[in-house]
């Protein structure tokens, strides 16, 4: 089913929680909201939960309006048929397992009925042996299956997630990534998916939509919003990297960024499309766009090597430029120490976002 938002707006006061926001998430669609903390990711998750009421902007479920200010609709959350899984599991502590699977399709009446989709429920998140258990006798690993099951038991065809892996250690998050992506996928619901974590959204995402401040930066494919993002907000928050300013300029007609009168980078013609010289921009270098090499060459970059952390498969390094002011990080399978002098080539695809404004260096010099 898809959910629908158009000019959807919340204030708490004076203060403008979610600026007028219009968009479809499609049926079977998984989307990320990410953004800092206090960017608004919960409160339009409650929105569309039916838990906190939107100041203006119809909400439609498959083209049903569920909140229509105008037309005095409001479903309640019990109502809108979703399923919703939290940080903090929110489980019954004096049901069982099995009572709290239940505990939402009590509704529906028919024991038989509860009783199988209590027990495929249990199934799909492995715990069918744990149904007569208490959580504090569980893990929290197990604890959270508990509540997916929950979720999943009345057959929603939406479900809200609000950071459901956040409390859980690194091992266990990637299995439970996988459990609920694969889950979401097999019972085709469309899902809105919470995070700060950036990296998570990336990896579940059919779509990411980044918040700033109340504000939608960018929505796009976790490859466009990592390869093209439309400002510094983005580029930032999204992927490792480094924002380098710089001024467009042409040298022997190849187009070139120059960070500083020794830091000069190439850049493909297709990449400066739209640009003219001296337009200043902000140029994203992601460590996989540099590559190092310990002899220290003429056409490359010269730097001297800050840390090195070892990531199993390969070293991340990050390289303090000489002539600027400037680091970049590179990933490597050569050993590398601190203080080592090195070389750094660029690519030359790296992406460039324009000033605001397209102020030139000379005007803002
Ligand atoms: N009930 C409320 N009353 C007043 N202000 C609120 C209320 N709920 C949220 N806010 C404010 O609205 C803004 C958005 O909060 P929200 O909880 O949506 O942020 P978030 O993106 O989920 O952050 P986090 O990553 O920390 O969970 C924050 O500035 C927050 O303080
Ligand atoms: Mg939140």
């Amino acid at each position: 089913m898809d959910i629908q938002f158009r000019q959807l707006e919340k204030w708490f006061g004076t203060l403008q929680a979610l600026k007028p926001l219009s968009m479809t998430i499609q049926s079977g669609e998984f989307v990320s909201l990410v953004g800092p903390s206090g960017c608004g990711k919960t409160t339009l998750l409650r929105m569309i939960a039916g838990l906190e009421d939107p100041a203006a902007g119809p909400i439609l479920f498959g083209g049903t309006p569920v909140f229509d200010s105008e037309n005095h609709i409001n479903k309640p959350p019990q109502k809108r048929k979703i399923g919703m899984v939290f940080q903090d599991f929110a489980l019954w502590p004096h049901m069982t397992v099995f009572e709290n699977v239940a505990y939402g399709l009590k509704a529906t009446g028919r024991k038989r009925e509860v009783k199988e989709k209590v027990t495929d429920a249990l199934k799909s998140v492995q715990l069918d042996a744990h149904h007569e258990r208490y959580p504090h006798q569980l893990s929290g690993g197990q604890q959270q299956r508990v509540a997916i099951a929950r979720a999943i038991a009345t057959d929603p065809e939406i479900i809200l997630m609000d950071e459901p892996l956040s409390a859980l250690d690194a091992s266990l998050r990637d299995e439970m990534r996988i459990l609920l992506q694969s889950l979401v996928k097999k019972l085709n619901m469309t899902a809105v998916y919470v995070t700060h974590d950036q990296s998570e959204a990336m990896a579940m995402s059919d779509r990411v939509v980044v918040m700033n401040a109340g504000e939608v930066q960018q929505t796009g494919t976790p490859e466009e919003i990592y390869q093209r993002p439309v400002n510094d907000t983005v580029a930032s928050f999204i992927g490792k990297g480094t924002l380098l300013d710089g001024l467009v300029t042409e040298v022997e007609e190849v187009p070139m960024l120059k960070v500083s009168t020794e830091v000069q980078i190439p850049l493909s013609s297709k990449k400066t499309k739209g640009l003219k010289p001296h337009d200043w921009v902000h140029a994203i270098i992601r460590p996989e766009q540099v590559k190092l090499d310990t002899k220290p060459s003429e056409a490359g970059l010269a730097g001297v090597v800050e840390t090195v952390s070892f990531l199993g498969e390969r070293y991340e390094v990050s390289v303090k430029l000489h002539g600027c002011n400037e680091r970049l990080f590179a990933y490597t399978h050569e050993k590398t120490a601190p203080g080592q002098e090195i070389s750094l080539t660029v690519r030359n695809t790296i992406h460039l976002i324009q000033h605001k404004g397209g102020l030139t260096h000379e005007e803002t010099a």
